[in-house]
């Protein structure tokens, strides 16, 4: 048999070679079970460096330096004898004391399901939520294999924690029906960092400055290997004012368009503005060849009114340390 070895993540090389990983092993499970390749570069690119500079009032780029780190070294990667990857555990929140700390992401490949056991193994002995003492990972519900190794390492099911995962096919012709006053931009058009930073923190309901991305998060954004200006959609008002916001993904591989993130400021929600911005990224995916775009743990009702559908339901298991671990 050949010799499969854990190594650490190599930021300079291993960010493109796992991002391709995702990208070529994405379509090879009957229905996918990794981060699409959106999330891997929000995580290491958006989430990390707004999570080390949240709530700290402060333009300094240190802490969202620090938090990139900390995200980059608990990377594991697993390479087999002829230094392909196959198989990636990572976390996605690099703050201890974040809610979802303490959470499991293993990136499989469908030729190893012998690394389930192990790559679990390893999120547990590193990614530890040291106030919970625990850690928990999202199983889908016809994901046997996952199920089962996670139930033989004690995991147990956390009642009502779940995620859907939707989709919608990529079809229609994108019309403007936008209220009056209002009208969709991209990034591409004008780089409107810090009324984007205010426009991401206010949308998703942090109304204090402090709370919402740094400069340098946003522009660790746009330098993510897939991001792309003309793909950083936003609204503005009749005043100029950015009021609703929306990136999406294009996966060339797997024909498949991704979002993240989307908000609208909460004064100016329930009027459609979601639901046309969504209509614009969709037009874009269906110019960029995108024929479909997932969704898993989004806003359920809003993506189940603009026309997803339900594909099927991912639930959290955890296993718990306690004092003796
Ligand atoms: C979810 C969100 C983007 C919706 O923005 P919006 O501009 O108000 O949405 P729209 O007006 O385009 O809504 C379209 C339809 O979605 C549904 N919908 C939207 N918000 C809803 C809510 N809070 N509850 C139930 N249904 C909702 C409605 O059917 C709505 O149509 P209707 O107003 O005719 O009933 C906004 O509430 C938001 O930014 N939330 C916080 C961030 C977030 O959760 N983002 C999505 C996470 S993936």
């Amino acid at each position: 048999m050949k010799e499969i070895k854990l190594r650490k993540y190599s930021p300079e090389t291993d960010f493109r070679r796992v991002r391709d990983f995702l990208q070529q092993n994405y379509s090879a499970f009957a229905a996918p079970v990794n981060w699409g390749i959106e999330r891997w570069n929000y995580a290491r690119y958006f989430i990390a460096p707004y999570l080390g500079s949240c709530g700290l009032n402060t333009q300094d780029n240190s802490a969202s330096i620090a938090a990139i780190r900390f995200w980059e070294e608990l990377v594991g990667i697993w390479e087999n004898e002829a230094g392909e990857i196959v198989g990636v555990a990572n976390i996605e929140h690099p703050d201890k004391k974040h809610r979802d700390y303490g959470e499991i992401f293993i990136q499989r490949h469908s030729h190893h399901p012998e690394l389930l056991e192990e790559m679990l193994q390893y999120g547990e002995k590193n990614f530890l939520n040291p106030l919970t003492k625990s850690c928990h990972i999202f199983v889908y519900e016809d994901d046997d294999l996952l199920l089962n190794v996670v139930k033989k390492r004690g995991y147990r099911l956390r009642e009502k924690v779940s995620a859907t995962h939707l989709e919608s096919e990529i079809e229609e012709n994108y019309q403007d029906n936008l209220p009056q006053g209002y009208s969709v931009h991209t990034m591409q058009e004008n780089n409107r960092i810090s009324e984007r930073c205010e426009i991401f923190g206010r949308s998703f309901n942090h109304p204090d400055p402090k709370d919402w991305p740094s400069i340098y998060s946003y522009q660790q954004l746009q330098q993510a290997p897939d991001y792309d200006r003309k793909n950083d959609f936003y609204i503005t008002d009749e005043n100029d004012n950015l009021v609703a916001q929306a990136i999406i993904w294009f996966d060339e591989i797997n024909k498949t368009g991704h979002l993240e993130p989307l908000g609208t400021h909460p004064e100016h929600r329930g009027k459609k503005l979601a639901q046309e911005l969504m209509q614009a990224c969709f037009a874009r995916l269906q110019q960029l060849g995108a024929t479909k775009m997932p969704i898993t743990g989004g806003f359920d009702p809003f993506y189940l009114a603009i026309g997803f559908r339900k594909i099927r339901t991912c639930y959290s298991w955890q296993k718990s340390f306690g004092d003796d671990y």
